[in-house]
């Protein structure tokens, strides 16, 4: 298994390039088992979590052939309707094949995810909203077994604005009879990409990107060409560590308009910001100030963004207090950077931090994608040798990461760890 080892302390400082969205690339993938043809989608990022759904829809009959950053599908054989536990339990956006399997083949069998690392996650919505556009939906054997003759168009009120939920539906609803209405829809910008997707496929889809979208059943899809917007938490990721490491970055490819509520907040800690044509530019070197955040749906702050920021809270002069409001279980990086020298105490869904002069290196564990990230800005940032294990955690959803890193300045390597 791959470790990460940092020697921290370097400001970092020059350009980098932005990848594709892991969570725009993922939906946008499973919408085309909706019609049959020939797909082509360009920017996605090379990521684990792009292998497994390639690989599911591969075990599906699906034709997919990747070349770099591009993939290409090819979903005419489409031959089975199944999403077996082995990869639903490695990746649990893989209950984004559900809705596009139910509306093109009227079943499907998907495993259900199950509890992961960050807390119980359920799915419950998506299957409340199949129910409600006319599935009928069984759970056997640890199995969600949907099926319908037709799906119909219906009113569906989300309790929560869940991300893949409002996609799961969003797809099954693009070929129902008759109009769908979403409302309390999640707004997040991979939502609007894949209506863009869906659209251009011939779908009539209104208002994505907004509480309430309507969606209006066509009869048939076409297979199209699509780009995968920028990777958002990437982008936010680099900016934390310009402004951690008192360095000077330009990140270029990604949509400063996604990550409004990381700059107001990166610019009340002293870092100076500045939205160019080009990408936007994050100087960090003065003092940094303690800032609260509370993590929301789009356009709130991210949780996918709370552990980043939180590093660099424990850095900070002074405290600060992040409340995690998305996810129960989401602070299991807190205690690896604890035992990096980080002063944190945790509350319930508050974490109150008080900032330290210095983080020092140490052996840590990723425990999730972004508890990863988070180890990775610790250790650029802490004196000394931080050695990072389980990575593959990273892998699911940074493309390249430690080489972007270094190509920034930072001194940090990949290596295999003995057996
Ligand atoms: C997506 C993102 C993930 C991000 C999260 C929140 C993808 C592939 N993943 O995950 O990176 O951290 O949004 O921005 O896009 N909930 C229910 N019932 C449901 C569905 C969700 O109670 O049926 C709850 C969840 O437990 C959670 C909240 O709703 O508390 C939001 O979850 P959701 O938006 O569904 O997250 P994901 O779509 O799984």
């Amino acid at each position: 298994m791959d470790e990460i080892i940092i020697e921290g302390g370097t400001p970092l400082s020059g350009e980098v390039s932005v990848s594709g969205a892991k969570n725009a690339a993922l939906p946008m993938i499973a919408a085309s088992i909706l019609t049959g043809g020939k797909f082509t989608f360009r920017n996605v990022p090379v990521l684990r979590d792009i292998d497994s759904i390639e690989r599911l829809l591969s075990d599906m009959g699906v034709a997919v052939e990747t070349l770099g950053n591009t993939v290409h599908i090819d979903t005419a054989d489409l031959n089975r309707f199944e999403a077996p536990y082995e990869q639903v339990r490695q990746m649990r956006a893989s209950i984004l094949v559900l809705g596009p399997l139910l509306a093109r083949m009227k079943k499907a069998r998907v495993s259900l995810p199950g509890g992961c690392a960050i807390g119980a996650r359920p799915i419950d919505l998506h299957l409340n909203g199949l129910s409600l556009l006319g599935a009928d939906i069984k759970l056997s054997h640890g199995y969600v077994e949907a099926s319908a003759k037709k799906l119909k168009g219906a009113e569906i009120y989300l309790d929560l604005p869940t991300v893949t939920g409002t996609e799961n539906l969003m797809m099954a609803a693009v070929l129902a009879d008759g109009v769908t209405i979403l409302r309390n829809a999640a707004r997040e910008p991979e939502i609007a990409a894949l209506a863009g997707m869906l659209n251009k496929m011939g779908a009539d889809i209104k208002g994505a990107g907004s509480p309430i979208i309507t969606i209006c059943g066509v009869k048939k899809l076409k297979p199209v060409s699509t780009v995968v917007i920028p990777d958002r938490i990437e982008a936010g990721t680099f900016m934390v560590a310009a402004a951690l490491t008192g360095g000077d970055i330009l990140v270029k490819n990604c949509n400063p308009d996604h990550l409004q509520a990381l700059i107001h907040k990166l610019e009340k800690t002293g870092a100076k910001i500045q939205v160019r044509d080009d990408g936007v530019r994050v100087k960090g070197g003065g003092r940094i100030n303690s800032v609260d955040i509370r993590t929301l749906p789009y356009p709130g702050f991210p949780t996918d963004m709370q552990a980043q920021f939180m590093v660099l809270m424990s850095v900070a002069n002074g405290f600060s207090v992040i409340s995690e409001n998305i996810f129960e279980n989401r602070f299991i990086h807190v205690s690896e950077l604890q035992r990096m020298g980080a002063d944190i105490t945790i509350s319930g869904n508050h974490a109150m931090i008080k900032g330290v002069p210095k983080l020092s290196g140490a052996p840590v564990m990723a425990t999730d994608l972004r508890a990863s990230a988070s180890l990775v800005l610790a250790g650029l940032v802490a004196k000394g040798t931080t050695r990072i294990s389980r990575v593959y955690h990273l892998d699911r959803g940074y493309e390249a990461l430690e080489k972007k890193f270094a190509r920034l300045g930072a001194t940090i390597k990949r290596v295999r760890a003995k057996a």
